[in-house]
């Protein structure tokens, strides 16, 4: 006979914060330490409150894996994501559900195919040589703004094909004012507050856009922009103008970001770590050529490790929303349709369970005598996992290959013993103080004395 008595669940801890606001304060600041806290006083799984959003909050590789992976169809990353980027950009893949998601994704895969891969880093290496020439000696040399500029100026390059020029600036602050936007407390747009502030720059992002288009459209060539006006699924499917500038707007987000964010971490890192910052430098020299082929990114083996490793303990993306679209559960707790999840890759990250010293840089963790990382599929999770998983991963590696490669063997840099990095790490962790260094050049004929 058949057992059709509701199975016995186990309770979720309730932890609420403060009334109303919650956990806010703790999240934004360090949600290493919300989510540590919560875990200690409560165990994996547990059920909070942030900004007024009440959310079970998942700990832990398996809970990533039961949430990304999604094998039984149990989470919406529409309803995940809406709140946060629906207003600001609407029509982003990531925040699609299947069929839409499903669809989409196809098209916009071919993008990031080899041969386009190949022409992107082709585009992107003068230029790179182009931006360094500015940079010059100095003892406080701000490394994140310098950054900004430069995958800014890539991003303009490689994913428009076009010269902003004097727009450039307006560009950057619209970016900034959407991306600011996501974690707005007044949701209304109502003038001066951030929503109000990110929807009028959507708009400045959107004619611009909209103007390029038709040019777009009419000749193919090796950008974002172009492959997304011509690129179609196998059944010869293509984007409508709406979708092409909505994905543009996304993506140039979804990739300036997040980059800039890995570029910084691994700066700190390695000034930190001056014996690996030497390291590398000795595997780039050793390459014999100032810029690197496709082919060759991918031999840079202890570059490889140690932008993993940074990626590890700083993950740009620190935690990742869903929604639940199903009422299902997980480990004997009930998931109710509706209730907003988060997994948090930061925790993941630095669980000592799964990583020797978590919270020690040791990039040989990630080599093939210690492979740390292997232990579950859901451990190392900066770019996600499952059907939403990043579609930029390889294009990020070899961007922040391509550019390291330059940078080690033109600059050196350190950093103060004493010197902490103040982080501010939502909606994209980046570095509060700019992260100032001695920044000095290698070859001694170019020697100068930092200012
Ligand atoms: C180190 C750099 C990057 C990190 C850490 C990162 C991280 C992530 C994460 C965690 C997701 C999944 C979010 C979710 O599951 O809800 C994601 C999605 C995505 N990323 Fe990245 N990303 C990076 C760079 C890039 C770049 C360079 C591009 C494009 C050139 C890009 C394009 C995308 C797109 C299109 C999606 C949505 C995929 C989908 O929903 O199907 N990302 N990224």
């Amino acid at each position: 006979m058949t057992d059709t008595r509701t199975p016995a669940y186990r309770p979720i801890p309730s932890d609420m914060g403060i009334p109303f606001i919650g956990y806010a304060k703790e999240f934004m600041q360090d949600p290493m330490v919300f989510a540590t806290t919560l875990e200690r006083r409560n165990g994996p799984v547990i059920h909070t409150q942030i900004m007024g959003q009440k959310a079970v909050v998942l700990l832990g590789p398996d809970a990533n894996q039961f949430v990304l992976q999604d094998r039984e169809g149990n989470f919406s990353s529409f309803g995940g994501w809406d709140y946060y980027i629906g207003q600001v950009f609407p029509g982003a893949i990531m925040s699609m559900d299947d069929p839409d998601h499903r669809f989409q994704r196809r098209i916009m895969q071919q993008a990031f195919k080899k041969p386009a891969l190949m022409a992107y880093i082709a585009a992107m290496n003068p230029r790179i040589e182009e931006r360094l020439s500015h940079w010059r000696p100095r003892s406080d040399y701000k490394i994140f703004p310098g950054i900004k500029k430069l995958t800014l100026d890539l991003a303009t390059s490689i994913f428009l094909g076009e010269e902003i020029g004097p727009d450039a600036e307006r560009m950057n602050q619209a970016f900034i004012e959407t991306v600011d936007a996501a974690l707005a407390y007044i949701r209304k747009p109502v003038p001066p507050f951030n929503m109000w502030k990110g929807m009028r720059s959507r708009a400045v992002l959107e004619d611009y856009f909209y103007r390029l288009l038709p040019k777009k459209r009419a000749t193919e060539t090796p950008d974002f922009f172009s492959q997304f006006c011509h690129a179609t699924d196998e059944d010869g499917a293509r984007f409508t103008d709406k979708q092409v500038v909505d994905h543009m707007i996304f993506l140039l987000m979804a990739a300036h970001d997040t980059t800039t964010s890995t570029l910084t971490t691994m700066f700190y890192a390695l000034g930190k770590h001056p014996e690996w910052q030497e390291r590398l430098r000795k595997e780039s020299l050793s390459f014999g050529k100032p810029r690197l082929e496709y082919e060759d990114l991918e031999k840079m083996e202890s570059l490889g490790w140690a932008m993993k490793e940074a990626l590890r303990l700083y993950p740009p993306l620190t935690s990742i929303p869903r929604r639940v679209s199903r009422d299902c559960s997980f480990n004997g707790y009930f998931l109710k349709k509706g209730t907003l999840v988060g997994v948090y890759p930061i925790h993941t990250h630095r669980m000592p369970s799964l990583w020797t010293c978590p919270e020690t840089f040791d990039p040989l963790r990630f080599s093939p005598e210690r492979n740390e990382h292997k232990q579950h599929m859901f451990q190392w999770i900066p770019f996600g996992g499952g059907a939403h998983m990043c579609l930029g991963q390889h294009f990020a590696d070899l961007q922040v290959k391509a550019i390291m490669h330059q940078i080690l063997q033109q600059y050196r840099w350190s950093i103060p013993a004493s010197y902490t990095m103040p982080y501010q790490h939502v909606p994209i962790a980046k570095p509060k103080d700019g992260l100032p260094v001695r920044l000095e050049y290698v070859a001694k004929d170019r020697q100068a004395t930092p200012a």
